[in-house]
């Protein structure tokens, strides 16, 4: 028998964009938040720098809107990011207000201390010393557990979206839910409610060397797309410029925050180079300062370069950054001495599901939140520090819209997963390949700088691959991995087919057949949603 759970409202995500979704949901309607692993993980729990938000006096809401859109490279959807500065204030007073503790300038005072970041030309990231992203998500996450009307089901992964569409073949799409699979139990599951949120985050790990956890594949990103969402931007992967350069140090960001602090960038022999490339040096956009330090890497054929903040005392690093200190420590590094290794990493999606203001998507019923949604805030290159401000703002949007919405009667001749013509995999061999292979030819071939050839020769490959995922997945049992596996392959082709489309290099798109930025093709690449089949 297929358990069937209905809710008011499911939230596929428990990340910052669903968790304040969640809250700001709870007191109204009943609340299921999936996620596929442990609830708190997630990029959300490792984000370091902080949250951009007006508070100094010598700042403005309009530096904060150039900026943004500066680094965007004439993509932003200017609206949006005004909707989202204008926003940023009572976004972060709700996250102090829930009992997240920011930094201040010293224990005396009330002020909160600001720290500055790529892109930005003020002192405008609050944050929680590097741990920011920790103290926000452990804070919601406790909210949300002592809340009645909020059922947290962790362990469960979305597999895809069901909709009126595809599974009561009507004319009009809605959507009414999700087919999950209970992980531990291993049991295909059906999940109906009159609205659903894609929460799902990022998709860093469609590459093999990135900062993002093992969770962030673009699930919802691909759920979206084969439901029929249009899918924009996705050719926009943002590199950041540092992540620590050691064998065993998996996926560890160095925050740009230590470039704030006035870190410097160097080659093996102890020279700087950013200033050459640009004049804002260490402080520029992160696309330039990750395309510079590929630039730097390939021309002296080096696997790191080195950031250095030995200037600043142990007491101010310590303070400032315990956690990167410990972490460096551990690999033995002591940053306070000695440069530390880096290397750029895949690190955030800016393209993903096409949503209006109020987080919508094509199909009513279905939102996106968070770094799965598309909005038109980050356009071409997020900058630092946007995104945990776009998942507090878009998930209050899109509550405030939710709460709105007329009351439906859900159709009672929903059909459950039909497990009746697959087998369980005798192997998994195949899965764990095609994971490494996809991951490795997206480095080498669709990274931080791109060709034609190049992009081409991934397509191929690809191609090969989703035929035999897709026979595997029509044969067999699903498992985490291999519905993993199959979103990656999605959102891969998403991101190969955007990139194929811009004949230009434009933000943290960069290509050597077309270097320039071309002004007439200053628009989104959008791919139309999936046919149901
Ligand atoms: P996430 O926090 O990634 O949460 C996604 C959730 O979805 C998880 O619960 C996951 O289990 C669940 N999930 C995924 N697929 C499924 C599925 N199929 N079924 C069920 N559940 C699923 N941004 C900033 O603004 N400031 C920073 O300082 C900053 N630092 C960062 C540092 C690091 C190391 C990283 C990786 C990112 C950083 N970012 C930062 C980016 C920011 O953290 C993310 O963009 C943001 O946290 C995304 O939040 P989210 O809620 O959209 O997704
Ligand atoms: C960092 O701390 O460098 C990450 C900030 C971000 O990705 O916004």
């Amino acid at each position: 028998m297929t358990t069937t759970h209905h809710f008011d409202l499911l939230i596929i995500g428990s990340g910052t964009a669903g968790l304040t979704l969640a809250l700001k949901m709870a007191d109204k309607a009943r609340v299921a938040v999936l996620s596929k692993s442990q609830l708190e993980e997630g990029a959300s729990l490792y984000a370091q720098g902080g949250i951009s938000v007006v508070l100094d006096k010598a700042d403005s809401l309009q530096s904060h809107i150039d900026d943004t859109l500066r680094a965007g490279g004439g993509l932003c959807d200017e609206d949006v990011v005004r909707f989202t500065v204008e926003h940023a204030r009572e976004s972060v007073e709700w996250l102090i207000e829930q009992g997240v503790s920011f930094t201040r300038d010293d224990m005396t005072t009330e002020t909160y201390h600001l720290t500055q970041e790529g892109g930005h030309s003020h002192r405008r990231v609050i944050h929680s010393a590097d741990a920011t992203g920790r103290a926000v998500e452990t804070t919601l996450l406790d909210k949300a557990k002592a809340h009645p009307n909020i059922s947290l089901f962790p362990y469960h992964i979305g597999i895809d979206l069901i909709t009126a569409h595809k599974h009561l073949a009507t004319e009009e799409n809605s959507c009414l839910g999700c087919y999950v699979l209970d992980i531990k139990k291993d049991q295909p599951k059906t999940f109906l409610a009159p609205v659903t949120v894609l929460a799902t985050g990022g998709a860093g790990k469609v590459y093999l060397y990135t900062s993002n956890p093992d969770v962030s594949t673009g699930d919802g990103i691909a759920m979206g797309w084969r439901a029929g969402c249009r899918i924009a931007n996705m050719e926009f992967i943002q590199f950041h410029p540092t992540c620590l350069f050691h064998p065993k140090a998996k996926s560890f960001l160095i925050s740009e925050a230590l470039r704030g602090e006035g870190a410097t960038l160097k080659l093996a022999d102890g020279t700087r180079f950013m200033p050459a490339f640009h004049p804002q040096a260490e402080l520029a956009p992160r696309d330039i300062v990750a395309r510079a330090i590929d630039h730097e890497m390939k021309r002296l054929g080096q696997d790191c370069v080195y950031l250095d903040i030995s200037h600043q005392s142990k007491e101010f690093i310590t303070t400032h950054f315990p956690t990167i200190y410990k972490r460096c420590l551990k690999f033995g590094v002591d940053m306070a001495k000695e440069p530390i290794p880096v290397v750029p990493a895949a690190h955030y999606t800016c393209g993903g599901v096409m949503t209006d203001m109020r987080g919508r998507t094509d199909i009513d019923g279905l939102y996106a939140i968070g770094e799965t949604a598309h909005t038109g805030l980050h356009g071409a290159n997020r900058m630092a520090s946007n995104s945990l401000l776009e998942c507090l703002v878009f998930a209050d949007a899109a509550a405030r819209d939710i709460l709105n919405r007329p009351k439906i009667t859900m159709p009672d001749d929903i059909p459950h997963w039909d497990e009746s013509r697959v087998h369980p995999a005798k192997e998994a061999v195949a899965i764990s390949h095609n994971w490494d292979e996809l991951r490795r030819f997206m480095w080498d071939y669709v990274g931080i700088v791109r060709s034609t050839q190049r992009l081409n020769r991934a397509r191929q490959r690809l191609y090969l691959l989703q035929q035999e995922i897709d026979e595997f997945y029509s044969q067999h049992h699903i498992s985490n991995d291999l519905l993993e596996l199959r979103n990656l392959a999605d959102v891969a082709e998403l991101i190969i087919e955007s990139a194929l489309q811009r004949k230009e290099s434009r933000g943290l798109h960069y290509t050597l057949d077309y270097p320039e930025t071309s002004d007439i093709t200053a628009s989104n690449s959008i791919i139309a949603g999936k046919k149901p089949t």
